[in-house]
């Protein structure tokens, strides 16, 4: 972008052509404290002697902005035999007065920290944010085939998530792989790569055998219209009821030492089973009446998921796995030994495949049921392959909840003894912690659009608190549905995905099981202070407000003199601003959406201390400008990572 080259022209020392074949990983025109690595990077150089390359990689974000912009380790830079304390005063002494883009360095220890000039920052900064819009902070260049060459394509991620069970509670560990998923592809997507969302349902088994038999016994054609999902659970809920009632029964009979085999064999697990088996068989009539009930619920599905800005390009599912497909790895697994028979059923037993504690922490894995019937395992194994046949992918990502975790490493472990190394090094199981499970038979376990009703309308009471500002805002019920989202992801984004999540996400697992709780934890998600995503959303709003109230034109807020932005405040905003491509980058390494978040607090905690020293509306026209400039930007980029994070700013 113009803003780059001027300035780089104006520092004098800086070819950027000659920069890009220096370093490669320096994208200035979008990132623009790159140019500052580079000038860091040449100017230490000179003084040192160290090589450009070397240096450019070990110029580190600062924690916190007190610490400087950049902070560089000088033993990072393996220098033999000189005290790296010495060398950083020698270092820092030698430094350039009246270097154009950075003040002197201070020397702390072994470190030297950097901080960038006001006046070249503020206009590069604002002028590329300006500049790129939208596309401010996405990192277009990680999904190259070839960076230098474009031409040569992108690469191609396949990211499955959210994945729940039809007729079954989409619970707290269906929600979190929504969120986080639909995070992740939001992030590879804008860091260029070709990303297909996958979504894996479970709707085949013995279990759905069962529904079948509950919707002939109590099915309603009309009910099933008006709410598969709630339906079809409600049926699952009664006719398991019946059954454990059944097994109870033929247990105390057996008890009584009575004869059960009639029992047994008309049982509703026996019957289930004999269905089930006819749908694997191919039964047209049972098949047609199973798919009914999967686009039936598919389609209410994409509604929900709709509300939380997400949509699947594939929805998959352990249906959809052929008996063909299956055998064939079945054949594949006898072939190399793998699988093995045990009494009428196929086990993987990996203690003979993998040596020591890996192989006993992978243990036993039964493939296929005596019956003939294959399981989950076997499925995923063959899906794997089938989506390698079908996308070609270079990436994998299983978002799924750590509780699979045993399972995800069985899987990717039959991939390899199968001989398709090549194929399981490209998938990651991206897992997070799980809350506890919750019963599917007790009928108390709310749905995601519960979940998101209740929490919306919980919204609209705390907007109705303030009267002024409710008057404000047009539609008021969207505005509560989209900020009572917002703190259901936010509240379960916040934390780590690694970290067990029993506590940080009680929020979420208390609707399910105690009302009052939920209550308890759904007043502090939805309140606008702290670190909510309603508090995001307000200073969203708020930036929207000035821009509306100080009534200028893009063009005119884009010929603004930003010379005038000379404050401390001023320069502390931009430094924040100008870190975001760096966070966006970061968030592809550690693949948190937290990384986004806490970035997010912090940015936004900046501009809304800055606001009674910057006043936009009020001042003379000229700063008026500038300053519009500034907090344009600040939305800008606030708006960015909002939508990267899957929410939808609101303007009021
Ligand atoms: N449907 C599964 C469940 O709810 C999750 C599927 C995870 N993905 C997979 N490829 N196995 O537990």
């Amino acid at each position: 972008t113009g803003a780059i080259d001027t300035l780089a022209s104006q520092v004098g020392s800086i070819s950027l052509s000659d920069a890009a074949a220096t370093y490669p990983n320096a994208h200035p025109h979008t990132n623009p404290l790159d140019l500052w690595r580079i000038h860091i990077a040449d100017t230490l150089s000179k003084i040192s002697g160290v090589e450009k390359s070397i240096i450019f990689p070990v110029i580190a974000w600062t924690q916190s902005l007190d610490k400087g912009d950049f902070i560089i380790a000088v033993p990072a830079l393996r220098i033999k035999g000189a005290k790296p304390d010495a060398l950083a005063v020698e270092w820092a002494e030698k430094w350039p007065e009246d270097d154009p883009l950075v003040k002197k360095p201070e020397p702390s220890k072994t470190f030297l920290s950097f901080f960038i000039k006001g006046a070249p920052a503020t206009q590069a900064v604002l002028k590329v944010i300006r500049e790129q819009g939208a596309d401010y902070g996405k990192a277009a260049f990680d999904g190259l085939r070839d960076p230098q060459d474009p031409s040569k394509g992108r690469k191609k991620i396949i990211v499955e998530f959210s994945s729940p069970n039809v007729a079954k509670p989409f619970h707290a560990g269906h929600l979190r792989s929504t969120i986080i998923g639909g995070f992740l592809s939001n992030l590879y997507e804008a860091a260029g790569w070709d990303v297909t969302r996958i979504n894996y349902l479970g709707d085949w088994g013995k279990q759905y055998g069962l529904l079948a038999l509950a919707y002939e016994k109590y099915g309603d054609d009309a009910e099933l219209k008006r709410d598969p999902i709630d339906h079809l659970f409600k049926l699952y809920v009664q006719i398991n009821k019946e059954m454990t009632a059944e097994k109870e029964k033929i247990e105390a009979e057996k008890k009584e030492g009575k004869d059960v085999a009639e029992l047994e064999a008309t049982s509703l697990d026996e019957q289930a089973r004999r269905y089930f088996k006819m749908m694997v068989d191919g039964d047209e009539a049972a098949l047609a009446q199973w798919r009914h009930f999967r686009d039936l619920s598919i389609d209410k599905y994409k509604q929900t998921y709709a509300r939380l800005n997400i949509r699947f390009d594939e929805y998959s599912g352990e249906s959809q796995v052929t008996e063909e497909a299956m055998a064939k790895t079945g054949g594949e697994m006898t072939e190399r030994g793998i699988s093995e028979n045990d009494s009428g059923s196929v086990l993987v037993d990996f203690t003979k495949h993998v040596n020591g504690k890996e192989g006993k922490q992978l243990g036993k894995a039964v493939l296929r049921k005596r019956d003939g019937t294959a399981l989950y395992l076997t499925r995923d194994v063959s899906e794997l392959k089938g989506r390698h046949e079908k996308y070609n992918f270079d990436r994998m990502l299983y978002v799924v909840a750590s509780q699979q975790e045993l399972h995800l490493k069985q899987l990717f472990k039959i991939t390899e003894l199968l001989g398709y190394e090549d194929i399981r090094k490209k998938c990651q199981h991206i897992s997070f912690g799980m809350v506890l499970g919750m019963s599917t038979r007790k009928g108390t376990v709310k749905f995601l659009n519960d979940i998101l009703r209740d929490v919306g309308d919980h919204m609209h009471e705390v907007m109705k608190r303030n009267e002024d500002k409710y008057a404000q805002v047009e539609e008021p019920e969207k505005v509560a549905d989209i900020l009572g989202i917002s703190s259901v992801m936010v509240q379960d984004m916040t934390g780590k995905r690694q970290v067990p999540s029993i506590h940080l996400h009680a929020a979420i697992l208390m609707p399910c099981s105690r009302i009052n709780n939920y209550n308890f934890n759904m007043e502090a998600m939805t309140s606008f202070e702290g670190d909510t995503g309603p508090y995001l959303q307000y200073a969203h709003a708020r930036l929207c407000s000035i821009r509306r109230r100080a009534d200028l034109t893009d063009a005119e807020i884009a010929s603004a003199d930003l010379s005038l932005l000379t404050e401390e405040h001023a320069l502390n905003v931009v430094r924040y601003l100008s870190q975001w491509p760096d966070v966006f980058q970061n968030t592809l390494k550690t693949l948190e959406p937290t990384t986004v978040l806490t970035y997010l607090f912090r940015m936004t905690h900046v501009i809304s201390s800055s606001y009674d020293h910057l006043q936009v509306v009020g001042s003379e026209p000229e700063l008026k400008k500038a300053r519009m400039a500034l907090y344009d930007a600040a939305r800008i980029v606030l708006h960015n990572a909002m939508s990267l994070l899957g929410l939808s700013p609101v303007e009021r």
